[in-house]
């Protein structure tokens, strides 16, 4: 409570920060972009600054520090993920996969880090403990050209928990505020930290400003709550996703007693209207099943958050859109099934949205999948559509 407390009185720091040269190749470096696609699939760059402030003509910010994230999922916010989710939002922010520290230390970079320009902005977030490896982790992602590194405080796995990371370490507030703090003084891009309401039998309401009064003191502004408790015995991962219950309350408050900090609420939201609705009492929104299950909400993000128009948003233009980054990424020897498993929910709720799981689910895995597949599916939704437009004329 003290550190809480203490913390209070100070005034707030401004999160947005200039990107760090990259010495990534294949991403672009201090100027991002919003990805207008181009008939070549190429990125249009359209001046703009960081999370949340466009451009919009000398000295002319327009809405600052608003911010929509699709969460980190493991196995499902890979980077082709990631991708598809940017064409259907310019704004939203997007997170990786949860890399360990270690991994990124020792493992194949290039596979783990590896994105696509048009991903901006991204946020690497990193798993672990050790202060030096998460510091060094976080430079190496700085390097890579990622705008946020973000620290997991919410993973429930009994592997993570092993390994001493994840929710366990709401039990120690004052390791991750030196965690923080160390990948704070490795990089110039802001730190943040997901967490959860709280585990276990902790008091929500003072272990958690306890967590956050003790992290913000380590430099970290930004905060993303998963609105329930992680339940670390007896609970799969999945079960620690649904069972228990949501208080998104706790995190309205979280906001009222940190009112410099930016808070951002996570879990159970289901829409860009539900979001908006939160922004009432926070700074920001991350959703992670909504928008991986039925993506094309996203088409809402840029103009309720960000009043911009977005990028066209047609189901089949987003569709071809991705034909056009999938050709290319095949000819790299990417496998059509790693890229086609996330847009399954593309047309969900639409006429046809099983048979194009379907279509894709069998012929996107056989062996020399190519591109042709996604043409199929396109031309099948049309097909479902005329007829349907027949049989309701
Ligand atoms: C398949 C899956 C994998 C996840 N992996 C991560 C992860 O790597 N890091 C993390 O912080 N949270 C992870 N989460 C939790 C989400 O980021 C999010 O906090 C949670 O799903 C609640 O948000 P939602 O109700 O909008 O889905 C995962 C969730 C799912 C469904």
């Amino acid at each position: 409570m003290k550190l809480s407390r203490s913390w209070r009185g100070r005034a707030a720091a401004t999160i947005v920060a200039a990107p760090s040269g990259s010495e990534n190749p294949v991403t672009q470096p201090i100027i991002l972009q919003i990805s207008i696609f181009s008939p070549m699939n190429y990125p249009v760059p359209v001046a703009r600054h960081k999370h949340g402030s466009i451009v919009n003509g000398p000295g002319q910010t327009v809405q600052q520090n608003r911010i929509f994230a699709i969460a980190p999922m493991m196995d499902w916010t890979d980077r082709h993920c990631r991708v598809f989710h940017r064409l259907l939002s310019s704004r939203a922010l997007l997170y990786t996969e949860m890399i360990t520290a270690k991994a990124i230390l020792h493992g194949d970079r290039q596979k783990l880090l590896g994105y696509s320009a048009q991903e901006h902005p991204v946020a690497l977030q990193l798993g672990g403990s050790d202060v030096d490896e998460l510091a060094q982790a976080a430079r190496i992602g700085a390097d890579w050209g990622y705008d946020e590194i973000n620290l997991n405080v919410g993973c429930p796995s009994p592997r993570v928990q092993n390994g001493q990371f994840g929710a366990a370490l709401m039990a120690t507030p004052e390791l991750v505020r030196d965690c923080v703090s160390a990948m704070r003084q490795a990089v110039d891009i802001p730190v943040t930290v997901k967490c959860r309401i709280g585990i276990d039998d902790q008091d929500e309401q003072t272990a958690l400003d306890d967590f956050v009064g003790a992290v913000a003191e380590g430099g970290c502004r930004r905060f993303i709550v998963h609105a329930r408790k992680a339940w670390l015995e007896g609970l799969s991962p999945k079960e620690n996703r649904e069972v228990p219950p949501l208080n998104w309350n706790r995190v309205y408050r979280l906001k009222q007693d940190f009112p410099d900090l930016e808070i951002v609420l996570n879990g159970g939201v289901l829409s860009v209207e539900a979001s908006e609705s939160h922004l009432d009492h926070v700074d920001g929104v991350m959703l992670g099943r909504a928008a991986y299950q039925n993506p094309y909400l996203l088409t809402a993000v840029d103009s309720v958050f960000f009043d911009s128009p977005g990028p066209p948003a047609s189901r089949d233009d987003i569709l071809k859109r991705f034909i056009a980054y999938a050709e290319i990424r095949c000819a790299k020897g990417v496998r059509l099934h790693q890229m086609t498993r996330h847009i399954l929910g593309l047309y969900q709720g639409e006429p046809g949205a099983r048979a194009f799981r379907r279509h894709l689910s069998i012929k996107a895995v056989k062996p020399g999948a190519g591109v042709e597949v996604l043409h199929g599916a396109l031309a099948l939704m049309e097909e479902t559509r005329g007829a349907h437009a027949a049989l309701v004329a």
